[in-house]
């Protein structure tokens, strides 16, 4: 029977799998286990379901040891794993897509109407009992219907949000990727553009491309200066996409109207982070899947994943491939 350690408390559903089949450790304390105990906990174990915030490199994969045969990101998004160091160590790795599509493209949508109807200090107002009157000239914001929505990254998620705007709100689509998404760019008449056009063009940005070498940083001033002044900028893909420097000179010197982070650089955010005090930048903890459904579905995945790759099966949502 083998052991597999979890880094975090999640959903039950994908732990009674793990733990009708091998000896499983769950993680359980309020913060991730401090490094030096994530790499002594993982001794001996050969799987390990991570969370995003966990880093697998070559210290990981070591502290682990040659039982190790797979590891399970409770994410989609896999930036914080070495793929390719664990590909040469016959480590299969393993993450969660489309399970946490809706979910997440539901928080996208929800921080556009959110930044571009100025909630943040709307809310403020309310909790800090600043609210007097009705107020016909106080927080006015922004109309979607019938504006251009720029997605950069036309993946599962981008596409999801283009859709709910598209039918939902009459939003004209433009979308950047390395390939054309001729199905969606159909459906939703959607046009594939290069990213200065799409900044130049869309009244509201969306970032959903992964985080690789070339996206990050993808956003930075040169961007900021060929956006509308009207523009929104949503982003729940990953923080290290925008030059946050340049996002707060930005959104202080208004050469864009609000932005919308589900996820930011670093997470969490410093006490001091100058995007704290700015009523045009409403933040959420990376809370893009957090939704019963989506969580429960992404801890059976990643269970499944463990157990095929403990078995000596290609995991059924695998990245890499391993002999
Ligand atoms: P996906 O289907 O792989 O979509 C990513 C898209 O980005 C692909 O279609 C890819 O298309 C495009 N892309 C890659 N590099 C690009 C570039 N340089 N310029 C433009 N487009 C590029 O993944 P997904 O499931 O939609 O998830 C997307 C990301 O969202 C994840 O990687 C993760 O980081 C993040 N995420 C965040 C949350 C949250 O809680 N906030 C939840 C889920 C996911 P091409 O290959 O054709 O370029
Ligand atoms: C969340 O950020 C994910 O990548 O699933
Ligand atoms: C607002 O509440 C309105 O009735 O217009």
């Amino acid at each position: 029977m083998g052991k597999v350690f979890v880094t975090r408390s999640i959903p039950q559903d994908g732990i009674s799998m793990l733990q009708s089949r091998f000896e499983v450790e769950v993680w359980d304390g309020c913060d991730p286990p401090p490094r030096d105990v994530l790499l002594a906990k993982i001794s001996g174990c050969s799987g390990v379901l991570t969370m995003l915030s966990d880093r697998v490199d070559n210290a990981f994969l070591d502290a682990a040891g040659s039982v190790l045969k797979g590891v399970a990101n409770f994410a989609v998004g896999f930036n914080n794993i070495d793929v390719d160091a664990a590909t040469e160590r016959g480590v299969a790795i393993g993450n969660t897509p489309g399970v946490l599509t809706d979910a997440t493209a539901d928080t996208a949508v929800g921080l556009m109407i959110a930044a571009g109807r100025c909630f943040l200090p709307a809310v403020r107002n309310v909790s800090e009992l600043q609210w007097r009157n009705w107020e016909p000239m106080m927080f006015l914001g922004q109309e979607f219907r019938g504006k251009t929505l720029g997605i950069v990254g036309m993946g599962r998620i981008g596409s999801a949000v283009a859709e709910r705007l598209h039918f939902g709100w009459g939003m004209k689509v433009i979308y950047t990727s390395r390939t054309d998404k001729e199905e969606v760019g159909q459906r939703l008449a959607a046009k594939r553009v290069d990213l200065e056009t799409l900044l130049q063009e869309s009244d509201v940005i969306s970032l959903h491309t992964s985080l690789q070498k070339d996206t990050r940083g993808l956003i930075g001033r040169a961007q900021f200066g060929l956006m509308k002044p009207n523009a929104i900028l949503i982003n729940t893909a990953r923080g290290e996409i925008i030059d946050q420097d340049a996002l707060v000179d930005a959104l202080k010197s208004r050469r864009l109207f609000a932005a919308g982070l589900d996820v930011t650089d670093p997470e969490p955010l410093p006490s001091d982070s100058p995007l704290r005090e700015l009523d045009s930048c409403i933040i959420l903890p990376h809370i893009g899947s957090a939704t019963f459904q989506a969580r429960s579905r992404m801890s059976i995945m990643a269970a499944e994943n463990l157990i095929a790759a403990i078995g000596g099966s290609p995991m059924p949502y695998g990245l890499n491939r391993v002999s």
